[in-house]
Parts: C-alpha cells; sequence; structure tokens
C-alpha cells in the first residue's frame, strides 16, 4: 500500500456513496489516495462511503460549492460516477437524463476546468455502441445509441474530447460493460431498491425477496436464446479506474476511451444457474417477450485497456461475481 503522502493530490468522487462510486472510493483509499466525495444522497447513501473519505452533500452543477471542495480539499483529478442509470426510464424521461447525465456533466467539467483540475475520469457505457454489428465491440466501431440513457452518456465523452483538446486536462471515458458484485470484503454492494439488473434481480429473488424473475427473450440468436452480456466484477471495474488515473497522471498529453469487460458473455440462463447454484435456490422463471432495446449479446473487446493500462481483471469468474452479490444481498437482508 502506498503512503498518502506520496501522492500529489486528493482525488474527488462524484457519485461516491452509490453503487460503482463507493467501490471506486474503497479502492482508492486502499491504494493511498485521499478522497473526497461529493453526492446529492438521491440515489446513493452516506453509510456506504468510507469514513476515511471526506464527505460533501451536495449536486455536481452546484459551481459555488464545487469550487469550494477543489480549492479547500487540494482537487487534481475527479471520477465522475454521479449519474442515472436505468435505460427504461431514460425512455420514459429523456430530459431527466439529458440533464443529469449531460447537463450536469458539462457543469462539473467546466468547474473543474476553472478549478485547475488535470485528470478526469468519466463513467460512460456500453449502450453508447447501441445494437453493435459485431462482438467483441472495440471502440472505434460506431457508437449509435439505441436509447437516450447510451446518448446522454455519448453526448458528455464528445465535450470531454472537445474541452482535453482546448484545455490542459486530460480524460479517461470508461465505457463499462454490465456491472455486477460486490465488495470481496462485503463493505459495499448494490443497494438502490427497485433495481432492474439482472443479477441483482436474481439474487434478490433467490432469497425470497421478490417472487420470480422474468427473462426478456428467449429467441434470440445466442446459443440458449437469451440474452448474452459481458459481467465485470464491480471491484475489478474499480480497480481499472486507478490504472487509468496513473496512465493518466503518467501521459498528461493522452487521453483514452476504454471499454471495461472481459472479453466474454453468459446468457441470462447461465447467470440464473449460476445463482440457483450458490444459493440452493430454484428461482421461478417466467418467459417474456424481449424488452424494448435489449441487444442480442454484447460482449467487449479489451484489447485497449490490456494494452494501455497494467489493469488486469482478478475477478474474472461468474461464481465469483454471483456469489459477492449474494453475500451482500444477505447483509441487505439482514438490516431489513
Ligand atoms: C444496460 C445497458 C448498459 C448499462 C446498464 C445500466 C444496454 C444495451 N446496456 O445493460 O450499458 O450500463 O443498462 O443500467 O443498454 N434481463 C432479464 N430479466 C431481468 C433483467 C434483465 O432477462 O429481470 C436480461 C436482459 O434482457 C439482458 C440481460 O438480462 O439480456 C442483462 O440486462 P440488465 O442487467 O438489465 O443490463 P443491460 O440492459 O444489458
Amino acid at each position: 500500500m502506498t503512503s498518502a503522502a506520496l501522492r500529489p493530490f486528493s482525488v474527488l468522487v462524484t457519485g461516491g456513496a452509490g453503487y460503482i462510486g463507493s467501490h471506486a472510493v474503497l479502492a482508492l483509499l486502499d491504494a493511498g489516495w485521499q478522497v473526497s466525495v461529493l453526492d446529492n444522497l438521491v440515489t446513493g447513501f452516506r453509510w456506504a462511503v468510507d469514513p476515511r473519505a471526506r464527505f460533501h452533500e451536495g449536486d455536481i452543477a452546484d459551481e459555488v460549492l464545487v469550487a469550494r471542495i477543489l480549492a479547500e480539499d487540494g482537487i487534481g483529478a475527479i471520477l465522475h460516477f454521479a449519474g442515472s442509470v436505468v435505460v427504461p426510464e431514460s425512455v420514459a424521461d429523456p430530459l431527466k437524463y439529458y440533464r443529469n447525465n449531460t447537463a450536469n456533466s458539462r457543469s462539473l467539467i467546466e468547474s473543474a476546468v476553472r478549478g485547475g483540475v488535470r485528470h478526469f475520469i468519466f463513467s460512460s457505457t456500453a449502450a453508447t455502441y447501441g445494437t453493435p454489428d459485431s462482438i467483441p465491440v472495440r471502440e472505434d466501431m460506431p457508437t449509435v445509441p439505441i436509447n437516450p440513457y447510451g446518448m446522454s452518456k455519448l453526448m458528455t465523452e464528445a465535450m470531454l474530447k472537445d474541452v482535453a483538446a482546448a484545455h490542459p486536462i486530460n480524460y479517461g471515458a470508461l465505457r463499462y460493460f454490465n456491472v455486477a458484485g460486490a465488495d470481496p470484503q462485503g463493505r459495499t454492494g448494490q443497494s438502490t431498491a427497485g433495481a432492474t439488473h439482472l443479477i441483482k434481480v436474481a439474487v434478490e429473488a433467490a432469497l425470497g425477496r421478490r417472487p420470480e424473475v422474468a427473462i426478456f427473450g428467449t429467441d434470440f440468436e445466442t446459443p440458449d436464446g437469451t440474452g448474452v452480456r459481458d459481467y465485470i466484477h464491480v471491484s475489478d471495474l474499480a480497480d481499472a479506474h486507478l490504472h487509468v488515473l496513473d496512465t493518466l497522471i503518467a501521459d498528461p498529453a493522452r487521453s483514452h476511451v476504454l471499454n471495461c469487460g472481459y472479453g466474454r458473455g453468459f446468457s441470462v440462463l447461465e447467470v440464473l444457474d449460476s445463482v440457483d447454484r450458490l444459493a440452493g435456490s430454484s428461482i421461478v422463471r417466467r418467459m417474456e417477450p424481449r424488452r424494448a432495446g435489449d441487444p442480442a449479446a454484447l460482449i467487449a473487446d479489451n484489447s485497449r485497456i490490456l494494452a494501455t493500462t497494467p489493469w488486469r481483471p482478478r475477478l474474472a469468474d461468474l461464481d465469483t461475481i454471483v456469489a459477492h452479490a449474494l453475500a451482500w444481498e444477505r447483509t441487505l437482508a439482514a438490516r431489513a
């Protein structure tokens, strides 16, 4: 572990009380960084923020607040997780997504430039690709989002590209595939109620917290007819941010757009089988029609992040991801 005294500046994590952000906060702290968190607690939880971090409750678009945090906390890099993440909601309420994910990011980026922040890491998404022509998906393939969620993130990527060309700041845009699992030490996990993501939904069902799991589509052109996704462990993803930060610091002239995935996929049925095996459950499975906008298969080509950074997956195993998700769900159930 590196001493905090050796770190050149502090890191601001927006959305640090949320699912992925709270794991990134742990990874940064465990690596010796000094961390400040800015979160409005709309979907995040104050308890999810490790007490070693400095916590600020507020909005990323509050320019006065952000300017004060950047100056007082000595911030040199921002990891920007704050935003909205539910694809169907983005279809029903696009302006919410263009405000939270695009307009508010614009405000934060402007605050970063004004405050002399040199490095910016943005939570982007595989949803920027839309329905790819072929898999695995490479970063240089066309980005044609099929929902406002993906578009709201792609617009922020576009802003970062232009801003990095004009100002002394570089960025990493990390296109996450399907993030799942929980901290192996059980310190945090996915906690927001009303989840729609498959592994979260499945572990809730396994523990009797919901009656069944709907399978959205059994007629895809995949080996078993159900949707295939590249599930990445949230702690591996958090670790990727640390390596990207080091890479941005090492060469301030370069920015990076990087897929974050393992390069292999699992079907809905394979996920449910894994949950049943590990939980000793037999989840009630209800076959449903395809969900609007769901591609058959989405798998990352991760060769760019492997070539650009020293990051290597450590938890790339479906049963490990599911076991950690299950352990966290049991913690939540015990609290309720
Ligand atoms: C979507 C985005 C992803 C984004 C994430 C954020 C796309 C293509 N992907 O992931 O980029 O980061 O949301 O919220 O827009 N499924 C079921 N039953 C369920 C839930 C899901 O069968 O109850 C299936 C889905 O049809 C899909 C797979 O499980 O095949 C994964 O779905 P989900 O966990 O919702 O994530 P994505 O939609 O892939």
